[in-house]
């Protein structure tokens, strides 16, 4: 597979050092203390997300292959290009989007494959588990999603279909979801289509279990910050004293992460040359996971440029792979 990166590798590392320390800074000074989900996926993160999504209260991964499966056939027949671009935004780990390649191929398209991702090592990763075929051309792009988007836009002007799966729009809030969605379509062109997996409403029992599951990995991938934080800003958080805590908010539909300091402590900072107070059973915000009514989906459709073709969606309705057409003009 070939990979192209578009970062400035020396630059871009130091200033995402620097850019991490910065956050780190507002999360901990900040009332309540609330640091970005961008952060767990390190390597030992990106290991443990793996985890999360083979474990059996982990609904969302296993739920979406099973759409995807269903589907494989019906999508080439639905958007009928000889020739398509896919453009992934996330590499994942290549099994739910074989599924899709193969679909296409299946039916004599020829496909060009884009996955685009910050993290150069997950690309290499997706490379040594895709399979080849006449028909298939791979390109990695190592970039910033909306970068690594304009870069394949401005370099071909085939039929694209952009992915975007796993619930990952589920991380950004309400608004910050519009702006993503908005900015993809400032590159796209009408007609062109994107794919979006969104996690659907359901008992508040099977999410909770899914944000909490029994083996302990989502505890482990959420601890995990604070231990990257040690390793990569020299600070000395003990991390059997937070516990993590995973519920669902109605209001906003989201299920919400934290961690709970368990007693009164400090933590210093080498990096920052800083300490920070916590408060016994006081909270660290580290993640919502919205979750959508169907009827939210087309809202969000129509509010930023798009119409929705088809939706597809799992027998126990838990999860809803929703095909979106570009409206221009
Ligand atoms: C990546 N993202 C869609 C996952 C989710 O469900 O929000 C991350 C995750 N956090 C805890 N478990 C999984």
């Amino acid at each position: 597979m070939e990979i192209i990166s578009l970062l400035n590798n020396e630059t871009e590392s130091s200033s995402h050092q620097d850019q991490f320390a910065i956050d780190v800074l507002m999360a901990l000074s900040s009332s309540p203390k609330s640091l970005s989900s961008k952060y767990f996926y390190d390597d030992v993160g990106s290991d443990l997300f793996q985890k999360i999504t083979q474990h059996e209260d982990y609904y969302p991964t296993k739920t979406e292959f099973s759409i995807l499966d269903q589907i494989k056939d019906e999508l080439p027949e639905l958007l009928n290009e000889k020739v398509i671009d896919i453009i992934e935004l996330g590499a994942g780990d290549g099994h739910k989007t074989s599924l899709l390649l193969n679909g296409f191929l299946d039916a004599d398209c020829e496909v060009n494959y884009y996955p685009i991702d910050i993290s150069e090592q997950a690309m290499q990763q997706l490379g040594e588990n895709m399979e080849g075929h006449a028909n298939l051309h791979i390109k990695g792009v190592v970039a910033e999603y909306c970068r690594g988007l304009r870069y394949v836009r401005d370099h071909s002007k085939n039929k694209a279909l952009v992915l975007f799966l796993g619930s990952n729009i589920g991380n950004f809030d309400r608004v910050q979801s519009q702006g993503f969605l908005r900015r993809i379509w400032q590159s796209m062109e009408p007609e062109d289509y994107v794919l979006i997996g969104f996690d659907l409403k359901k008992p508040v029992d099977v999410l909770v279990r899914a944000y909490n599951d029994s083996a302990g990995y989502t505890r482990d991938f959420n601890l995990n910050i604070l231990q990257r934080i040690n390793n990569e800003l020299g600070a000395n958080f003990q991390l059997d004293k937070f516990q993590h805590y995973g519920i669902y908010n109605p209001v906003l539909g989201a299920m919400e992460s934290y961690l709970l300091s368990l007693e009164s402590q400090t933590v210093y900072i080498e990096k920052l040359r800083h300490s920070f107070e916590f408060d016994a059973f006081e909270p660290l915000h580290l993640e919502y996971s919205f979750k959508y009514l169907e009827s939210d989906i087309h809202y969000l459709s129509e509010r930023t440029g798009y119409e929705v073709m088809k939706n597809f969606t799992d027998e126990n309705h838990r999860f809803m792979n929703s095909l979106w057409r570009v409206s221009k003009g």
